[in-house]
C-alpha cells in the first residue's frame, strides 16, 4: 500500500504533521538534516566501490558543503525538501530529498527568463518504490505554483530508466533532447529536458 503524505511548508507547521498517521512526511530540510541528505545523494549518484570508490567521501563532502552554503544563504526561490519516515526510531529518519530552485533559460528566444528547476532527487535504496519520490515531486509542484509559476523543469539522463518511468508516470513530457553530437564529444548518456505543465488546482 502506498504511504500517505503530509506536506508541511514552511517549517513552523511541521509539528502539525505528528498528529497525522503517515509513513512519510515532506518538509523543508534543516541544517541538522545535511549529513543524511548528503549521504543519500552521494550513494544515489556515485559508486562507493571500484576504481573511483575512494573518491566517495570527498564527493559526499562536496555535496554537503554545497548544500550547507545554499541553506545558509537562502535565495527567494530555493528550497530543499526531505521525505521523513515517521515510523522509524533511528537517529536519522530521512529517506529522500529533492531541491527546487530557479534556472535561466539558455534559449536565445527567451533571454532573461527563468523557470523552476528540480535537481538532486534521490531516495535511500531501502525506501525505493514506496512513493517517496512521487511525494517529493508533488510537493515541488505545489511550491512552484505558490511561487507563481505554471511549469516545472528538470533534466534526466536518457539511460536513467527508473527516473524516466517516474517522471512520465507523473506527467512530465520531453521538452528538449540533447544532440547526439554531445554524446559523441562528452562520452556520456544524452540529457533530456523534461517539462510539466502544473495543475493550478494543487494547493499547499
Ligand atoms: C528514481 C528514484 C528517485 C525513484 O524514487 P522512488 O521513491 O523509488 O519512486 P516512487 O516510489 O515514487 O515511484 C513512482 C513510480 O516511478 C516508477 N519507478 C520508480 N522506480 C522505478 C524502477 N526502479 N523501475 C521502474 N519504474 C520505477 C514507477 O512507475 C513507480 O510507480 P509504481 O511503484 O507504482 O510502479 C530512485 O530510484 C533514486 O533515488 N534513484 C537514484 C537517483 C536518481 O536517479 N535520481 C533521479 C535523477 S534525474
Amino acid at each position: 500500500m502506498k504511504p500517505l503524505f503530509f506536506h508541511s511548508f514552511p517549517q513552523e507547521s511541521v509539528l502539525a504533521a505528528f498528529a497525522t498517521p503517515c509513513q512519510f512526511q515532506i518538509r523543508a530540510a534543516t541544517p541538522a538534516d545535511l549529513t543524511s541528505v548528503a549521504q543519500i545523494i552521494a550513494e544515489s549518484f556515485h559508486r562507493q566501490s571500484g576504481l573511483f570508490g575512494c573518491l566517495f567521501p570527498l564527493l559526499r563532502l562536496g555535496i554537503y558543503e554545497d548544500l550547507r552554503h545554499r541553506l545558509a544563504s537562502p535565495m527567494p526561490h530555493h528550497i530543499c525538501l526531505v521525505a521523513v519516515d515517521m515510523t522509524a526510531d533511528t537517529a536519522s529518519n530521512i529517506v529522500g530529498t529533492v531541491e527546487l530552485g530557479m534556472r535561466f533559460s539558455d534559449s536565445w528566444m527567451q533571454i532573461g527568463k527563468s523557470f523552476p528547476y528540480l535537481s538532486n532527487l534521490a531516495v535511500h535504496p531501502q525506501y525505493r518504490r514506496q512513493g517517496a519520490a512521487s511525494g517529493l515531486l508533488t510537493a515541488c509542484e505545489k511550491v512552484s505554483l505558490s511561487w507563481g509559476f505554471q511549469d516545472l523543469y528538470l533534466h534526466v539522463l536518457e539511460k536513467n530508466n527508473q527516473a524516466r518511468q517516474l517522471y512520465f508516470k507523473l506527467g512530465y513530457q520531453e521538452d528538449i533532447v540533447e544532440s547526439h553530437l554531445n554524446i559523441f564529444f562528452l562520452r556520456r548518456s544524452r540529457q533530456i529536458l523534461l517539462r510539466k505543465r502544473l495543475n493550478a488546482d494543487l494547493t499547499i
